[in-house]
Order: structure tokens, then sequence, then C-alpha cells
């Protein structure tokens, strides 16, 4: 890519937001490196937009300080910012074609002809959309529509780039579809992405790091795979991915369904647990099969259709199986 800026790292220092008397973004500190794809997941309401407005700039920070390569931005107004923005319903210009919506910024910005023809191919051959240069928007699929979105966003170069919910209009395929060519534009590109996202597997497949959110405050900072691995909390344990929690004297264990073993009950000194099969729910892909135990728990555990077809069956009685490091100590017991 041409001209791509040298600078994108954020530094997000004790910021809040306060609505009246309610904190909907609370104590925020954050870094972001230049170049990596941070996902903010958390529930509806946990502050997510709210935290991307105020990097934005549409949002007034009301306590804390938001620096771009260590130089505050809390009172450069959004335009100056320069941050491209990607927004679900965020709609593009219906009358414009896709060229002049993907070199809207350039032209605003009077760059020269040539410059914006030039830059606007490159944008193009980026989102594979190189066919559908003289089209409307209203001519092209949704997926086609959220590339246009993301090179005009692109377009001139942004630092960062904020992204809140841009697939959260798109069917399931599509959307797999696009993130994977979302994902792939970002490693060309280079620039930060600030994802927004409540879908876990998006979080997961496409993040450097996520943030887990709730109420407004961050409960875990992670690669996908720590936070999938060893999530800190109860909550974290159970908004990403799913879990069992386990009480083990005074201390609570997450184990995820997928490292549970099942055999027919036979007792022995390997068992964890043992109980009765509450119900089987087959989802393609895997069965999930809830196991009521012995001692009064309710236990998910999640295995390959293929296996134990005939040992498994409502109301039969089961061990339960798994290694030491399967369950995971949390920090709020
Ligand atoms: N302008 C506003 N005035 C008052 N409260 C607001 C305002 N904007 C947001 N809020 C509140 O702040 C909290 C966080 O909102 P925010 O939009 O950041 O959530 P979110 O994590 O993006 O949720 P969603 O996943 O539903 O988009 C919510 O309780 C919301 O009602
Ligand atoms: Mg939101």
């Amino acid at each position: 890519m041409t001209d791509l800026s040298s600078t994108g790292s954020l530094q997000i220092r004790d910021v809040s937001k306060l609505f009246g008397a309610f904190r909907a973004v609370n104590g925020v500190n954050l870094d972001i490196q230049k170049g990596e794809f941070l996902t903010l997941l958390g529930p509806s309401g946990s502050g997510k937009t709210t935290l991307l407005m105020m990097i934005a700039g549409f949002l007034d920070i009301t306590e804390g300080d938001i620096a771009l390569d260590g130089s505050s931005i809390a009172g450069v107004p959004a335009e100056k910012r320069n941050f491209g923005m990607v927004f679900q319903g965020y709609a593009l210009f219906p009358h414009m074609s896709v060229r002049e919506n993907i070199g809207y910024a350039l032209s605003v910005r009077k760059r020269p002809p040539e410059e914006i023809t030039r830059r606007v191919d490159e944008m193009l051959e980026l989102v594979q959309l190189e066919d559908f240069a003289d089209r409307k928007p209203g001519q092209l699929s949704g997926g086609q529509q959220q590339r246009v979105a993301l090179a005009r966003a692109l377009c001139f170069a942004p630092p960062v780039l904020l992204l809140d919910e841009p697939l959260g209009a798109l069917d399931k395929k599509l959307r797999v579809e696009v993130q994977e060519q979302l994902k792939d534009i970002h490693k060309r590109v280079g620039t930060t992405f600030i994802y927004v996202t409540h879908d876990q597997e998006e979080a997961l497949s496409m993040s450097d790091r996520i943030v887990i959110m709730r109420d407004g405050a961050i409960e875990q900072v992670g690669t996908p795979r720590d936070l999938y691995e060893r999530p800190a909390t109860k909550f974290s344990a159970s908004f990403l991915g799913k879990s069992n929690f386990i009480r083990k004297g005074e201390k609570t264990f997450a184990l995820r369904p997928e490292k549970i073993d099942l055999r027919r009950e036979q007792g022995g000194k390997d068992a964890r647990s043992s109980g009765i099969i509450q119900s089987i729910t087959y989802f393609g892909s895997m069965q999930r099969i809830i196991v009521d135990t012995h001692d009064g728990d309710e236990i998910e555990v999640d295995i390959d259709v293929w296996r134990n077809q005939e040992a498994l069956s409502e109301g039969a009685p089961v061990d339960l199986l798994w290694q030491d490091e399967a369950a995971v100590e949390l920090t709020d017991s």
C-alpha cells in the first residue's frame, strides 16, 4: 500500500464517560499497538460503542485521556483525527457510484484527480470490487456494500480504523466470508483496527487481542487463546464460550464442555464425577450432553457425534473424566 501512515498506537488512560450520573464507561485503561486488530467484546449496554465514540471524537471524554502515539487527542475534533469508520447503518451514498463513494474523503480533501483515481483503483483491488466500480450501492449485495464501506474508510490511509458491528446485518455465511476478507485486508494494510462485536466466534477468529467489557469497565484483556484457555472470572468464562463451574473447597473452577470425556459408569479412580444423562442434543459437528451428577450438579459435555453411540443415551449412568489442567481456577470464586 502507498502512503501508509507510520502512526496508529493509542493510549487510553483512566477514561470514563458519564451520562448524567450514569457511568457508561468506567475507568478504562488500555494500550493499543500500531497495526493491532483489537476487539471490544461484551454484552449489550457494556459501553463498547461509547468507548469507540470517544476514540472517534464524536463523544467528549468525561474523565481521563486518550492519546495517539503519545499525544493527547482529547481536544481534537473528530474530522481532524482522520480515523476511518465503518459503522452498521453508516450508509453509503446511494446516488454515488462505488468509485465516487470510495474516493469521497479524498475529494472532500481536494486531492488531485489523478491521485484519487489511483488510490481508488488500489482500494477496489484491495476489496476485490474492480468490476463493480460504476455500479450504485443499490445494485450490490450486502457483503459487497460492506466491502465498499471498508474501502471508503481505508481510502485516505487512516492510522486507525474503527468498526462498530460492521457485519451485523449480514447472514451467517456471508458474514464468515466477509470476516475472512476483512482479516486479510487488515494484514495487508497494517492499519490499527478497533472492532466492536458481541459475536464471540467473530472475536475469537479475527482478533490479535480481545477486550471483554462489562458494565463500562474492562473485565479481562488477552489473546483469544489466553481468554478462552485461562478465563479469570465467571463472567469471562461464560461470555466467551461455554463453561461449567465446579466448586472444590473454597475455590471455583471453570471447565469447558469439550474438555470433558464420558464413558458408561464403572467407577474407578480416574472418574472425576458420575451421574445420569439428562439430555442429548445433536448439533451436527458435535453433540451436547447434559449430565445430572450424583452430587446434584448439572454438567454440560460436548463430544464428537461419532463416539460412544450405544453407551450414551438418555437415562444412562456415566462417568465424567477430565485432565487436571482442564479445570481453570477463577479469581472471583
Ligand atoms: N447518549 C446517551 N445518554 C444516556 N445513556 C446512554 C447514551 N448513550 C449510551 N448510553 C447508555 O450507556 C450504556 C452503554 O451504551 P453503549 O451504546 O456504549 O453499549 P454497547 O456496549 O455498544 O451495546 P450494544 O451491544 O447494544 O451496541 C448503555 O446503558 C446505554 O443505555
Ligand atoms: Mg453498540
